[in-house]
Formats: C-alpha cells, structure tokens, sequence
C-alpha cells in the first residue's frame, strides 16, 4: 500500500468542464445544464404525507442547499433519489434518464453518492478500510483492489483523514466521522453527492473547514445538493437554496433572498435567526 497520492490522482475526476453546447436537458436548464431533477415526487408514509408533489432541479457544478424544520422531508428527498425507497407519485432523472425503481447500488454506480444523517462507519474496520468500501463497491468500473486503495486514500488526503487512516472508526471524533464519510461517499467518485447535515454537530472551527472542503469538492467538478440546519454553512456554501415544509416546497432561490423570504422566515428561519442566517 503507498502513501497518500497527491491532490490531483483522485480528483481528476470524468467531469471538468461544462460544455454549454451541448444540447439542453429534458429539464430546462437556466444556467447549466441540469444533471438531476424531479418532477412531481411524492411519498406518503401510511397516513403521513412526507413529500407532496415536489419539483426540483440541480444543475451540474451547483451546490443547491435544502432546508426546512424537522420532519419537512428533506432526508426522505434524499431517500427517494437515493433509491432507498420508490416514489408513489413523479420521476427522479438523472442525466436526462428516469432513476426511479433502481436499486441504490444501481443509482451509486451511475454517479450519486451520498452521506448519512447518522454517520455510519463501520466501526471495526480501519479509516482505510472505510473508505475502500465506497471505491470498491460504490465505483462504476474500478477494477482491482490496489487501484480501490489508492483512490480511497486520495479521498482521505482530501478530506484531511490521510494520518488516520490506520485508525479504528470507532477511534475518530464526531467531526472525523463526518468527514469520514464524505470520503466514503466520494470514494465511489460520484458526479452528484447528496450531503445530509455534514455540518451540524461540528464546532464553528470545524463547521467553517467543512464549508470549504465542500467548496473545493465542487472546484472539482462534483455537483452537490446539500441538506443543512447549520443556517451559516448553508448560506455560505449554496448557490441556490430550496426550502421545504410538510413537503411541500415553498421557496427556491439565492441565499440572498431566501434570507428575507417572509414565508421562509416565519417557516423556518424565525427572526432571532435571521440575522445569523445572511450570506456570508
Ligand atoms: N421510513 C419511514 N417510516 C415512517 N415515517 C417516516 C419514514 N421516514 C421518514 N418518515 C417521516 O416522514 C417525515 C419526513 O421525515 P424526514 O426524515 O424526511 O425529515 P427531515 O426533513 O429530514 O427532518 P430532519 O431535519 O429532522 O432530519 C417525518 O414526519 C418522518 O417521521
Ligand atoms: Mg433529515
């Protein structure tokens, strides 16, 4: 096993540039073109209607950030893109091809990744080890297992975890768990990752490390729909942000404006927390 490969071995990754000739998604795209989007999703959990009709759109190289109050069903979003469970109602496409029904390794192998609300290393197994789970099972056509280890150490180095990497999972803090399992997620080199609260519960120094390295995972090329309570990191790190309610969407726009959203905010946001949500 080598040491840690440098920056630029891992994250070469197939994506790169945007070719903005290229012809428009079956999703109209206003800025890039879009990579993954829903249309009329819906999911109902016995009597309780977690997602109601939701459209949304993620286009490529965007960090999209999704809130709203507990129980809104923005993990349940997140699940249904996943391929964790199957809409009743609408279509998920990603690329321009319909996703829904997939498994979740079928949906991974495609190119979507993801995090977990509750982290979940395996807690007897290496860092390494961790991260090999994701390029070994999780990649579209990595072969070997010498070519897995070294791809999951570029995603430690990445993620700052590279002097941990002999580590038990169950050694690391809350923070590098968290980080953990982003490099888990991008062990499998995805072109979408699904971030669900990556920040919340790490302190403000960790919170703001965290804010960047998910700036930098999207300077390489990786679109990211991003799921946050941490109104700081949300702001700070999205492009565009949709906010969910009983699931239902009530908002789709910049930071900026969904700062001064009078239904966001009294949805949501409350005004004690509306002036610590501004951009920064
Ligand atoms: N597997 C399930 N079975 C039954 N109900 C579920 C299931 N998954 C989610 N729910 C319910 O659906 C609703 C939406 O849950 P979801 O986890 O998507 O919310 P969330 O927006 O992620 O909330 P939080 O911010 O607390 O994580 C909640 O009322 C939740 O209890
Ligand atoms: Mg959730």
């Amino acid at each position: 096993m080598g040491g840690p490969v440098t920056l630029a071995h891992p994250l070469i990754w197939r994506k790169g540039n945007v070719d903005m000739d290229e012809p428009q998604s079956l999703c109209q795209a206003d800025r890039h073109p879009v990579i993954l989007c829903g249309t009329d999703i819906t999911k109902s959990f016995g009597g309780l209607r977690a997602l109601d009709g939701i459209d949304f759109q993620l286009h490529e190289k965007e960090i999209l950030g999704l809130i709203g109050p507990n129980g809104a069903g923005k993990t349940t979003l997140f699940n249904l893109i996943a391929g964790v469970y199957k809409p009743d109602r609408g279509i998920i496409c990603f690329r321009d091809e319909p996703v829904t029904g997939l498994r979740p390794d079928q949906i991974c192998k495609k190119g979507i990744a993801r995090t977990f609300q509750i982290t979940k290393p395996f807690l007897g197994m290496s860092v390494l080890e961790n991260a090999v789970v994701g390029s070994y099972f999780g990649h579209h056509k990595r072969k070997g297992l010498k070519q897995c280890i070294e791809h999951a150490e570029g995603t430690l180095f990445l993620v700052g975890l590279e002097d941990k990497r002999n580590f038990l999972a169950s050694q690391l803090t809350l923070g590098e768990r968290k980080r953990l399992e982003l490099a888990r997620a991008l062990s499998a080199d995805p072109t979408v990752l699904l971030l669900d609260e990556v920040v919340a519960g790490l302190n403000p120094t960790e919170a703001l490390d965290m804010v960047e390295l998910i700036k930098k995972i999207r300077k390489e090329g990786v679109t990211i729909l991003m799921i946050e309570h941490v109104m700081k990191a949300v702001m700070g790190a999205s492009d565009r942000i949709i906010v969910l309610r009983h699931g239902q969407k009530i908002a789709d726009a910049s930071p900026e404006a969904i700062a001064v959203d009078k239904d966001v905010i009294e949805a949501y946001l409350g005004s004690g927390t509306y002036a610590h949500a501004q951009p920064s």
